[in-house]
């Protein structure tokens, strides 16, 4: 890109407990750790970066609804819970049309049945599960790849 991306990551509700929350599938880092390592990750590839992680389903619609014209360019999301349930963050997503990528800490296919569908993978440049807190930085980098174009 020409000019300097400014990325956003947003996460959804729980992982403000990541490192205390079911260790054995989230891992012990904890959110303000996984947030570091990715400003850094900005930091060296040069890029902006914001975060914004809210229990809250509205907060997440208007944080979404911000981004179309505070200049982001791309967004990474962990939508947790809400990944299986809202209508409302897909809506808001198709709405503003900037491009995200949907990230997991765990597999949810490998998960419970109620875990199985996401209302995001479909509308999302790509899906990184899996991966624990590494996702973030991977998704940053495929976003940063698409944008390059
Ligand atoms: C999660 C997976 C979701 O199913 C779950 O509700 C979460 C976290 C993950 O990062 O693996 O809260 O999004």
């Amino acid at each position: 890109m020409a000019v300097v991306a400014r990325l956003l990551i947003l996460n959804g509700p729980n992982l403000n407990l990541l490192g205390q929350r079911e260790q054995a599938i989230y891992g012990s880092k904890t959110l303000d750790e996984i947030m570091l390592e990715c400003q850094q990750f900005a930091g060296t590839c040069e890029f902006e970066l914001g975060h914004l992680q809210t229990n809250a389903e509205h907060e997440l619609v208007e944080r979404i609804h911000t981004a179309a014209s505070d200049g982001t360019h791309g967004v990474v999301f962990n939508p947790a819970a809400f990944t299986h349930t809202s209508i409302a963050l897909r809506d808001a997503l198709l709405a503003v049309g900037l491009p995200f990528v949907e990230v997991h800490l765990s597999q949810p296919l490998g998960r419970e049945a109620f875990r199985q569908h996401s209302y995001f993978s479909d509308i999302a440049i790509g899906t990184i599960a899996g991966f624990g807190p590494d996702g973030y930085v991977l998704g940053l980098q495929a976003l940063i790849n698409y944008l390059d174009g």
